[in-house]
């Protein structure tokens, strides 16, 4: 997974790619590069490490027509210099920056080094300018050539794939697709376009974009884009405009993951404003047409997604979440199944591919997503958004309390009586109430090698939820579990000490922290009467009360523990690759 951008304008200089491409860095940050095109020279400046350390941008020209950049999240060869984008011909003439993998790389490359290329990295993208270069070979470099050209390049790369490319010369940038995300960007004041893997990248310049589709490619100059199928025939498609909330909030903290902690309660209020009744109504309707519904998600959004099950069983509906690379393996879908993929990015290639498996084989699809206009939306027959605004941490928390919440209104729809009026206000109060007392307790658990969570019900998934936080953030070993199941196995590993933190509903809990602690652990319980205290009220505005101290205390012990908070090591926010 990699962001990557072109800019084509009167005036692009290596501030504006430079500050484009910080917006994307939570696809990927081992390494980042640029390239700027001057018409007479494209020069590249890349190198390992986050954005700013890789790029030295007095190196750069400061103004060009056309500029690719790159932040890289490594599958193919190490990060490095050599291996950072973009990547060039032979001859240093075609730029080229991709996302996703070239399946066929290995068998490509050795071709192409018998006809004489020469390669100065291990990745697999590098196949890309040189495929461009030698058809082009003999060729003139005209707009009508280069296309001619992309789609051969396509018919011989297998695999997943956003490229944007660069010709030494040539004021305009191509892009083409598979699988992978692409975007258009059109700024309104008519001097500058833009390729992204996202709108994030632009959306504080232009609220119009247009989404590719597999096959198509595009070019985008300072003035214009042309779209074009297959084929190379034009296709007239207009940009659409999109909404996304990027407001700052008022609780600016360190790091983002605090604020974007901080900020549930309004991202809760926002969603019961903003939430379309009416999309929601529909995707209860389609529940109610069905005989059962899978929900399929990755990661936080598959915790989001066992709650949501487990909500919804309560309201009636035969429901289980399946993890989405798993879903081909466990789900038999047909005309009697709805399949919702729920996702953060709207971009999890599992997600993607579970989706359409799905279709494939006659389930109804739909989704629930945050990032309007990316591919999970528009792949899916219908669409609900959560409104829970930029995520940047790449730890997912706002927006897993969305997704709940809007299980939680789907469930009312079918007929509960959950009231989650008060939720803002007991979100505030636990924060409130249990900051100081985790940051002491984050002190004594930063040195723990394993914890444990328990719950059940409704808390089964949030401890499954806060071991994730442990391993992404402070890099602990956790494991989430249902309580009742410790006593068949787990319970070997409980030592003098160890900690289990239990996240304690029912007096049934007690009877398991009852015998957990006769074993040495140290009990860590969350419930509405300890010291971790969350307010009382119905299940939904308990398992997100609890999950927000579990959000903090992953916090505060990566701070403990001087971790890389908003940018865990080998982990991106939005995968699109299997
Ligand atoms: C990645 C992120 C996780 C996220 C998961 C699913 O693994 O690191 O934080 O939960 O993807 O992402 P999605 O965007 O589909 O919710």
């Amino acid at each position: 997974m990699c962001g990557i951008i072109g800019i084509t304008g009167n005036k692009v200089n290596p501030e504006k790619a430079i500050n484009m491409l910080s917006r994307l860095d939570y696809r990927g940050y081992d390494s980042a590069g640029i390239a700027l095109n001057t018409g007479e020279r494209v020069e590249i400046e890349k190198g390992k490490g986050k954005i700013q350390q890789a790029i030295n941008k007095e190196k750069l020209p400061n103004r060009s027509e056309v500029a690719l950049s790159h932040t890289r999240w490594s599958t193919h060869g190490e990060p490095s210099q050599e291996n950072a984008h973009p990547h060039t011909d032979c001859e240093g003439e075609i730029a080229v920056v991709h996302n996703g993998i070239i399946h066929n790389h290995d068998e490509l490359k050795e071709k192409l080094e018998k006809k004489g290329h020469e390669f100065c990295s291990d990745t697999d993208t590098e196949v890309i300018p040189h495929l461009i270069e030698e058809r082009l070979n003999g060729r003139e470099k005209n707009r009508k050539e280069v296309l001619k050209t992309i789609k051969k390049v396509k018919e011989q790369i297998k695999g997943e794939y956003a490229v944007v490319v660069s010709l030494k010369g040539r004021k305009e940038l191509y892009g083409f697709k598979k699988d992978s995300p692409l975007c258009i960007g059109i700024n309104p004041d008519g001097e500058e376009n833009y390729f992204s893997s996202d709108i994030y990248s632009f959306s504080h310049l232009t609220n119009q974009s247009i989404a590719l589709e597999d096959g198509e490619k595009a070019l985008i100059t300072p003035k214009g884009y042309q779209i074009y199928n297959g084929s190379l025939q034009k296709i007239n498609r207009q940009p659409e405009k999109f909404e996304w909330n990027q407001e700052k909030t008022n609780k600016e903290e360190e790091h983002h993951m605090l604020s974007e902690i901080k900020e549930q309660p309004e991202a809760v209020k926002r969603l019961l404003k903003k939430q379309n009744e009416e999309g929601l109504g529909r995707l209860t309707q389609l529940i109610k047409n069905h005989e059962r519904t899978v929900l399929t998600a990755s990661g936080t959004s598959y915790h989001a997604s066992l709650l949501g099950a487990h909500l919804l069983q309560d309201a009636g509906r035969e429901t289980q979440a399946i993890i989405a690379s798993e879903y081909q393996n466990y789900i038999k879908p047909g005309e009697k199944t709805l399949t919702i993929g729920v996702s953060q990015s709207g971009e999890t290639m599992d997600v993607v591919k579970a989706l359409k498996h799905a279709e494939q084989r006659n389930s109804t699809t739909s989704s629930i997503v945050n990032v309007p206009k990316t591919t999970i939306p528009r792949k899916t027959q219908h669409s609900v958004k959560i409104h829970a605004g930029q995520e940047i941490a790449v730890a997912s928390t706002k927006t897993f309390t969305n997704q709940v919440t809007t299980f939680a209104r789907i469930s009312n729809q079918l007929g509960e009586q959950k009231n989650i009026k008060k939720l803002p206000i007991k979100i505030e109060k636990t924060i409130n109430k249990n900051e100081e007392t985790i940051k002491d307790l984050s002190k004594q658990l930063k040195e723990e090698k394993h914890i444990y969570i328990i719950g059940e019900g409704p808390t089964y998934p949030i401890a499954r939820e806060i071991a994730l936080k442990l391993k992404e953030i402070p890099y602990i070993h956790a494991e989430g579990m249902m309580g009742g199941e410790l006593k068949h196995g787990t319970l070997a590993l409980i030592e003098n000490n160890t900690p289990v933190i239990s996240l304690r509903t029912n007096d049934k809990m007690l009877k398991t922290e009852e015998e957990i602690r006769s074993k040495g652990a140290k009990i860590i319980p969350i419930s509405t009467e300890t010291e971790l205290e969350i307010p009382e009220g119905n299940k939904i505005e308990k398992a997100l009360c609890t999950n927000t101290i579990g959000q903090l205390l992953s916090y505060y012990t990566a701070k403990e523990r001087n971790c890389p908070i908003d940018r865990p090591r080998n982990l991106a926010k939005a995968v699109t690759v299997q």
